[in-house]
């Protein structure tokens, strides 16, 4: 017979571990003998049976610790009272019954990943009878990219901080007042856009199965980036003391579009390809033409991180398209739906549009303001390129990218 000794251990500070540990090296109703000194050994040994399902033995005969040697340390375990005989149960390996392991932890994530896995780590045993999850993304080809797991790990390695990433004391005191206007209007357009594209991600994760653990934490990631971003923008709209700029209704009537999507890959392709896409070639552009190194730097740091979110936004919708050959249909009518839902709107607010020429030229000579709006016209058309480059990479031929993207909001997000 096995035997295990608790010395001096109650099974009210943890010496149930070491029954435990022993009964599970028995198969059913094989004995185990436990002797200590522990004054309420048998009466809380009999209760921890009742509720793992094993039994104490009966009597004090059936109960002799036949075969165990005794040592001088093992004392009370000549004393009948303090030995008492379990016989193993088969209630634990009931529970298992039924069990599955949730997808594998080391090959790829599961096709289909099961509501009743639950919050069960990827590859984890998974006792049957827990709740079932609801989440409503639980197919691997509708929220997937390959390259998800080197996102994530690109994104943890380049957080950073807004306290120290930009040098807040490099005032905009000379910017000309004008010029400072322009910008604390386009500061105030970012934080607007970059609100909804905080929102969004956060929307999708909350309903993602967490079996496709790299996409959660891809967009847990890029929350996080858009909530910097808000920051950032609204640290430079405020820096020099006055009033934030405008809000167009036009402008967040395109943003609502984006946050009344209800599909994942839809919602990732609108916001994240055309939207994000289109504010990478403008946060590159207010870079360029910044009239301070508070603003070059706030919107490069963004920029960089735009780009991650760009990248998994073309490389999921690029995997989708690839798994289901119409699938490129779909994503057309979301764009068409969407152009004509904002066809009566103004799209871009003016305001933002003369700020980025004045920011571009620099000064209210005409030459300047000539040269500004052909900045901002030639942004125009890199951002074009930039949308039919990105459709095309989903698989988009040439003429519809360009058709694609000529119907994309004038609001550029
Ligand atoms: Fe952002
Ligand atoms: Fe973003």
């Amino acid at each position: 017979m096995d035997h295990v000794d608790l010395a001096g251990l109650g099974l009210d500070e943890g010496g149930h571990l070491l029954v435990a540990r022993a009964l599970s090296g028995l198969r059913p109703q094989e004995r185990l003998a436990v002797t200590g000194t522990h004054r309420a050994l048998r009466l809380h040994l009999a209760a921890w049976c009742r509720e793992h399902g094993h039994r104490v033995a009966a009597d004090r005969l059936e109960s002799a610790p036949a075969g165990v040697v005794l040592t001088a340390d093992t004392a009370a375990f000549a004393d009948p009272a303090a030995t008492v005989i379990v016989v193993r149960g088969s209630a634990g390996d009931r529970r298992w019954q039924g069990a599955e392991r949730a997808g594998s932890a080391a090959g790829p994530p599961a096709e289909r990943a099961s509501q009743a896995w639950g919050l069960a780590a990827r590859g984890a045993l998974v006792e049957a009878g827990g709740p079932p999850l609801g989440a409503r993304w639980a197919e691997r080809d509708h929220v997937w990219a390959d390259i998800a797991p080197q996102l994530y790990a690109a994104a943890a390695a380049s957080q950073w901080d807004p306290a120290t990433a930009v040098d807040w004391a490099a005032q905009a005191g000379d910017v000309p007042a004008e010029i400072e206007r322009a910008v604390v209007q386009l500061m105030t357009y970012l934080v607007e856009n970059e609100q909804a594209a905080l929102i969004i991600p956060a929307r999708l994760l909350s309903q993602l199965h967490p079996h496709y653990r790299e996409v959660m934490q891809l967009l847990a990631s890029q929350a996080a980036d858009e909530a910097r971003h808000v920051e950032v923008f609204t640290r430079r709209a405020l820096l020099s003391g006055g009033e934030p700029g405008t809000s167009s209704a036009g402008g967040r009537a395109s943003l609502q579009t984006l946050l009344d999507e209800p599909d994942f890959t839809i919602a990732a392709f609108l916001l994240s390809v055309l939207g994000e896409g289109t504010f990478l070639d403008l946060l590159r552009f207010i870079a360029d033409h910044a009239p301070d190194q508070v603003t070059a730097d706030v919107t490069r740091l963004a920029a960089r991180d735009e780009a991650r979110h760009v990248a998994f936004g073309v490389a999921h919708t690029a995997h989708l398209a690839r798994s289901d050959r119409h699938y490129l249909g779909t994503l057309r009518q979301a764009v068409e739906r969407r152009h004509s839902a904002l066809r009566d709107t103004a799209g871009l607010n003016a305001e933002v549009f003369d700020a980025l020429v004045l920011l571009a030229a620099g000064s209210w000579s005409p030459e300047a303001i000539k040269r500004g709006w052909h900045a901002v016209r030639d942004l125009r058309s890199r951002m074009d390129e930039g949308r039919r480059r990105r459709l095309a990479a989903i698989g988009f031929p040439d003429d519809e990218a360009a058709q694609l993207s000529a119907l994309h909001t004038r609001n550029f997000m």
